[in-house]
């Protein structure tokens, strides 16, 4: 089968969050059971900072309402997956993916607009004609319009025939590319398109018209798939995909193993470990504790964060529960970016307590996998959450996730099995489920063994959930398996 893979962020060239590690990890996965798969991605700044040993293959011209834009093809190998990357200076050459600071760039549509349009361009450039094309999220969400008019209904384009057909995945519908009305001449599709697939309330809706033109719909985990049908998790889309929820379906995301694995991490002081062999695991303790100026002490339970400092991961429960679980006689270290009332709080907590709380504000990978390996407690209490990947992460690492039960977390950690979890937003049941992390790992260290070591049996690879787009891409393209 041949697909084409749309995704505005693919690791390791550009990551603002699990997105990317799903868009290098699906298509790689899909490569190893056979299939052609093609990934594409806008060309931003850091990429080109990376010097990569990219191969110019094609330049050609994108029709946009303000006339024809150029853009450049250029190709690298991702592990065994060819990876297209969409070039074009004005659009793409800043210093963020989606914008600086607080704010998004203001022209996000042209720029999604036009990578998207050059997506399709360069199947054209590549001759590559895709039986699927895979999109995700609300920044390739104009793709299914654009194919489907341009190439599809009106001007019979004679290289899409047939027209491929098209799957979205939305991996998280709190963003969903909502713009004014009066930008909708930027899109140059016929007026109907607006009031049947884009409008919502007043407004133009990327995320809508992909759910309304796709072939199929996914998103990534079961219960979210629940989740975003009903008025709670739908972000005002509920409706919408509860019309569709036939072609609506949950595969939970997978990890990849390469990447995240205590046994050849890279990233952890030189120092491995095992399920057989955890003494590694504390070393890597020691070692982060230094490098965080906290008392080097193996009995006070290290609690580690790696998230996106916003609502939605529950950092409002971290806020109102930090110091009381500090009180036990724990450490906490804490990487992250986002909103600015979060960085200033966590600031704050490691003035108030140096000698407990370690933080990094701002993107760092090799401290992410530091993390993972030396803490003993994982904290997740997301508000929602469509997957979540640290706690799976976690997982393999013998790092007990607190998580509360939503979406993915809900999907992956169960009580007293491999994590801890409770479920009311609230400050009490958040400090009770983190209270008995705790007192575990402190006064019943057989129990706590015994849950690493399930943890770390766990098996999230990727290739179960490859199984399980391949048959939804078989069911849009009418085949039976
Ligand atoms: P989301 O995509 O909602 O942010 P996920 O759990 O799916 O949440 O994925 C987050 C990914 O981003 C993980 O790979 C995590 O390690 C990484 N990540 C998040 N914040 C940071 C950060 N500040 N530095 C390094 N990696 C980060
Ligand atoms: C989104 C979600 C996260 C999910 C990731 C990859 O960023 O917030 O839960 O794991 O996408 O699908």
């Amino acid at each position: 089968m041949k697909i084409l893979y749309v995704s505005s962020e693919i690791t390791p060239f550009a990551k603002t969050g699990g997105l990317a590690d799903v868009a290098q990890a699906l298509p790689e996965a899909l490569t190893k059971l056979g299939h052609d798969v093609r990934t594409v991605m806008p060309k931003y700044l850091r990429i080109a900072e990376q010097h990569l040993a990219m191969e110019p293959v094609a330049a050609f011209t994108v029709q946009m309402h303000n006339g024809l834009q150029g853009a450049g093809l250029l190709h690298a190998k991702n592990g065994s997956v060819s990876t297209y990357f969409i070039e074009n200076e004005a659009y793409f050459n800043r210093e963020g993916l989606y914008g600086q600071g607080d704010g998004d760039y203001p022209d996000n549509l042209d720029r999604f607009l036009f990578f998207c349009k050059a997506a399709l361009e360069c199947c054209k450039a590549m001759d590559f004609l895709p039986d699927v094309i895979h999109c995700n999220d609300w920044q390739t969400a104009v793709l299914p319009a654009i194919l489907k008019s341009t190439y599809g209904a009106y001007r019979q384009d004679p290289f899409f025939q047939p027209l491929p057909k098209l799957v979205y995945t939305i991996h998280n519908i709190s963003y969903q590319g909502r713009f004014p009305e009066d930008h909708w001449p930027i899109l140059s599709l016929p007026r109907t398109y607006y009031s049947h697939d884009f409008e919502f309330y007043g407004q133009i809706n990327l995320t809508k018209s992909a759910i309304h033109l796709s072939d199929a719909v996914t998103t990534v985990s079961e219960t979210y798939a629940r989740e975003i049908r009903t008025t709670d998790l739908g972000f005002g889309l509920q409706d919408v995909l509860q019309r569709q929820k036939e072609h609506l379906f949950g595969i939970l995301n997978g990890v990849d193993y390469r990447e995240w694995r205590p046994e050849t991490d890279p990233h952890t002081y030189g120092i491995h470990y095992s399920a057989d062999n955890l003494s590694g695991k504390s070393r890597i303790k020691t070692r982060l504790q230094r490098e965080y100026g906290l008392p080097e002490r193996g009995d006070a339970p290290l609690i580690g964060m790696v998230t996106r400092l916003v609502e939605q991961k529950g950092i409002d429960l971290i806020t109102e529960c930090a110091e009381q679980i500090l009180e036990l006689d724990t450490q906490m270290i804490v990487l992250g970016s986002g909103d600015p009332r979060y960085h200033n709080y966590f600031e704050w907590l490691r003035r108030s307590y140096p000698d407990r709380v370690g933080i990094y504000i701002g993107y760092n990978n090799e401290l992410a996998h530091k993390i993972e390996a030396g803490a003993d407690i994982f904290l997740m209490p997301s508000l929602f959450e469509p997957c979540g990947l640290n706690q799976i992460y976690s997982l393999r690492y013998g790092t007990l996730p607190v998580v509360r039960l939503t979406g993915g977390l809900a999907d992956t950690i169960q009580d007293g099995v491999n994590g801890f979890t409770f479920f009311d937003f609230e400050p009490s049941f958040f400090l009770d489920a983190a209270k008995r992390a705790i007192d575990t790992y402190r006064s019943r260290p057989k129990m706590w063994e015994q849950m690493m070591a399930t943890a770390m049996g766990q098996d999230y690879s990727w290739e179960k959930s490859a199984e399980k787009y391949l048959s939804v891409y078989n069911t849009v393209l009418g085949k039976t398996g």
